[in-house]
């Protein structure tokens, strides 16, 4: 019998839809029962799983359930849910329980603990849901708990290691707090109790030589003259060490800076304060940071005023300000032709009260490069110096780009 083509396609869809449904059929049927995919997954899933009665025996409870309670599924059948509840949870346990008896709830999820066999505790965050019949009654109550040990553990971890850093940061800061405290009152005695015997020894070699100069002879007027001499220069010593110790407690208030303004402004007073000589200066324009306007100010004049005095046995002397940028940062400097110095004690210059010249030759305290120091290392730079014998020296310093967090920030 020929068929009509379309009946034949017809026949062959229909006969390959009856043949796919009987295949599913077919494996359905051979499935070792209907519960063969939730026994699966009871028993392999990485989380605990129970199911108990109305009145909370264990119906079932999956091998994590038995691992979480330390229990074996058989002894778990003769007991409660309430007997590995830990006691301080078991009123809400059963509150809740209870809501979803009644149908007034129809799953919840809360963090309890488990008491395990061995009397240890286990917290879980768990979910419950009730199994019901078609008339709403429930059969059975299904958990579901996963395991928070070890995010108890790691939060634990976490807090206790935050309150040790924080009791650290605490007595850091009590004893920074202690040593600025310390450091004030040094400043204090250095300014009230030193000058004050400094004053009489001043005041009273004057008087000697008021009163009694007849008697003291040239050579006695010579020694007076280097007793003023000298508390003079203790005096100036004081002095610095005052300003030092401004410097590290000077409030920060950073901002843009044009230290190329900031340089020539430096250099023409220097010119004024000394005619006579004659420095080929070069600025490069536009060189700004961002620092505290009066620090960054000091360490421009205590470089570019170094260039000048250690400059000042050179006929013609040339004194620069530039910056180069790598990597993001500006590293600005300040080079002369001057007097230079051994590179072997490039570090000892920035400690206070560290020369490498004579007074004689090139006068001055040793404390600027001290301040320069502490100035950029409270900006978070780093300074340095290159330099050799007779033929001049390189300051560098760069200003950290972020801004100190405790520092004030004024556009
Ligand atoms: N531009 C420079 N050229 C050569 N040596 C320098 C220069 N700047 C500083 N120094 C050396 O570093 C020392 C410390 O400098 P500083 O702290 O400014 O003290 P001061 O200027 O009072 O001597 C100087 O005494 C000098 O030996
Ligand atoms: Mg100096």
């Amino acid at each position: 019998v020929q068929a009509h083509p379309r009946d034949a396609r017809q026949a062959a869809d229909a006969a390959q839809e009856r043949d796919s449904t009987s295949q599913a059929t077919a494996t359905q049927a051979a499935l070792p029962g209907s519960g063969w995919r939730y026994r699966a997954v009871f028993d392999t899933a990485p989380v605990a799983i129970y199911d108990v009665s109305p009145d909370g025996a264990f119906v079932r409870a999956n091998p994590r359930f038995c691992q979480l309670t330390g229990y074996s599924a058989g002894e778990l059948q003769s007991l409660r849910i309430h007997d590995v509840v830990h006691p301080g949870d078991l009123d809400a346990d059963l509150a809740h329980t209870r809501r979803l008896l009644s149908g007034e709830a129809g799953a919840y999820s809360i963090e309890k603990r488990f008491l395990r066999k061995d009397g240890g505790v286990v917290w879980a965050e768990v979910t419950c849901a009730a199994a019901r019949d078609p008339h709403g009654t429930a059969l059975l109550l299904v958990g579901v708990a996963r395991d928070l040990t070890a995010q108890r553990q790691a939060e634990a971890d976490v807090a206790s290691l935050a309150a040790r850093l924080e009791g650290e940061l605490a007595r850091r800061a009590a004893e920074l707090e202690r040593a600025n405290k310390n450091l004030e009152a040094f400043t204090y005695s250095v300014s009230h109790d030193l000058r004050a015997p400094l004053r009489a020894i001043s005041g009273f070699a004057q008087a000697l030589v008021e009163d009694d100069s007849d008697r003291l002879g040239d050579a006695g007027r010579e020694h007076i003259e280097r007793i003023e001499v000298a508390s003079q220069r203790m005096t100036t010593l004081i002095d610095d060490l005052l300003h030092l110790s401004r410097i590290s407690r000077a409030d920060m208030h950073l901002q843009r800076l044009d230290l190329s303004t900031e340089a020539a402004a430096i250099i023409s007073k220097l010119r004024s304060r000394d005619p006579a000589r004659h420095v080929r200066v070069s600025i490069q324009e536009g060189v700004v940071v961002t620092g505290d306007r009066s620090l960054l100010r000091t360490v421009m004049r205590n470089l570019l005023e170094n260039a000048w005095k250690f400059t000042g046995r050179q006929a013609g002397a040339h004194i620069e300000f530039g910056a180069t940028t790598a990597g993001g940062q500006i590293c600005c400097y300040v080079r002369d032709d001057g007097a230079g110095f051994d590179p072997a004690y490039a570090g000892k210059l920035f400690l206070p009260f560290q020369r490498l010249h004579q007074v004689t030759d090139f006068p001055g305290n040793g404390t600027g490069l001290a301040g320069v120091r502490q100035i950029i290392e409270r900006h978070a730079g780093h300074v340095w110096a290159e330099g050799s014998p007779g033929r001049g020296a390189t300051f560098y310093f760069t200003v950290g780009t972020e801004p100190a967090a405790t520092a004030h920030h004024t556009p």
